[in-house]
């Protein structure tokens, strides 16, 4: 009796609005402008993605790069937490992929050369001996066709590119399409797929760098971060993985509990020489297949958090150790030595020549398929 009584004395509090408050909670929404015009007469745009919470996101369609990203610390400021140029001309010049999509083929292929049944494919070389990040002009050069796909929960751009057969050095037309949508979690959600009409390699990333601090205030040595990462792939002097998946256990490759990014980045290691810092993969326990959370990133003075979940099996962990004060970015800041740390999702380095790799082999009549969600939020 007293059950029922006081059921029904909830449900008519909840009738009356007073249960647990609902958030009115507005749309997330979507707003284009001009950008300006490629050096061969392409108009280019610039499209934001806001959120009921202060997130705000710009991405052009110049090489899809996320152009900036503001997101609220623990005083609730926003702050633009990656890299980049006020305007289209800086991303026309030189500059290392700040928050550009990444293809063909994200990271290294070792000489710019790979078999695929039984033919050999000759990349540009870009890096050195080695093909680096998709060639001379790579998805992140690419005017890629937008469209908006928003729905009532999330703000969502649609970007496809189609690259022609050879492109670079790479067999098949391949097509791929890049869905960004940003929802009320604050929530980045990345969706890629592609297709081809010939036997090829696919591999492809976002290349933000990120300071959780606000872009150009300072290194991100003190952010903390975590990896789900018990391995890495160890390089070469080219960067190029030995073939070995080697234990972070006793290394300074361990982030499996939360670690300064600077706590170890200088010791007297050689793989840390070869990189100059991290500039390496890591394979995710999960496995890639599922979604799954890979990493978690906390700046101890904003509070900021950023948080990477990926179907992909690997996370290559880059701490902005080319960076040398050369590039005048936003707001006139100066990017110096690690001002910025990347997290790109991906598939091994240089896995068309690794057999025991997972495969980054793509068909005719497959879809390639990749999802990375990257989710700010701020701890107290
Ligand atoms: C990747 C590479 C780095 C560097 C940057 C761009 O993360 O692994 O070695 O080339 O891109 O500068």
């Amino acid at each position: 009796m007293r059950t029922a009584a006081a059921a029904a004395a909830l449900s008519l509090l909840l009738a009356w609005g007073c249960g647990p408050k609902r958030q009115s909670e507005a749309k997330p929404t979507m707003k284009t402008q001009p950008f300006g015009t490629t050096s061969d007469g392409q108009a280019v745009e610039l499209f934001t993605l806001a959120n009921s919470n202060g997130v705000e996101i710009a991405i052009t369609n110049y090489g899809g790069i996320i152009t900036a990203w503001k997101a609220p610390g623990r005083d609730g400021r926003a702050a633009d937490i990656v890299l980049g140029f006020d305007t289209l001309d800086g991303y026309l010049a030189p500059h290392p992929y700040f928050g550009a999509l990444v293809g063909r083929y994200a990271n290294r292929i070792a000489k710019g050369t790979f078999t695929l049944n039984g033919v050999v494919y000759k990349l540009a070389r870009n890096n050195g001996e080695n093909a680096l990040h998709g060639g001379i002009k790579g998805f992140d050069k690419a005017v890629w066709k937008a469209r908006d796909v928003s729905t009532a929960a999330a703000a969502a751009l649609d970007l496809t590119h189609t690259s022609p057969d050879g492109d670079e050095g790479y067999p098949g037309t391949l097509t791929a399409t890049v869905v960004y949508s940003l929802n009320n979690n604050n929530e980045l959600r990345i969706d890629y797929t592609a297709t081809s009409d010939k036997d090829t390699v696919v591999n492809l990333t976002n290349h933000s760098y990120f300071n959780l601090a606000g872009q150009g205030e300072g290194d991100i040595l003190g952010h903390e971060l975590t990896l789900m990462a018990g391995r890495f792939t160890p390089v070469d002097a080219g960067l190029i993985p030995t073939g070995e998946l080697r234990s972070v256990e006793n290394t300074p490759f361990d982030f499996r509990r939360p670690t300064a990014i600077g706590a170890r980045i200088d010791a007297a290691d050689e793989q840390l020489k070869l990189g100059g810092g991290y500039d390496h993969n890591f394979v995710l326990d999960a496995g890639g297949g599922a979604l799954s959370l890979a990493a978690r990133v906390r700046d101890p003075g904003s509070g900021r958090v950023l948080e990477v979940l990926t179907t992909q099996p690997g996370i290559q962990l880059y701490t902005g150790n080319f960076l040398d004060g050369t590039i005048t970015g936003k707001g006139g800041k100066v990017y110096r030595r690690r001002y910025g740390f990347c997290l790109e999702t991906q598939h091994f380095p240089d896995s068309p020549n690794q057999p025991s790799f997972p495969s980054t082999v793509l068909k005719p009549g497959q879809t390639y398929r990749s999802t990375t969600v990257y989710r700010t939020s701020v701890a107290k």
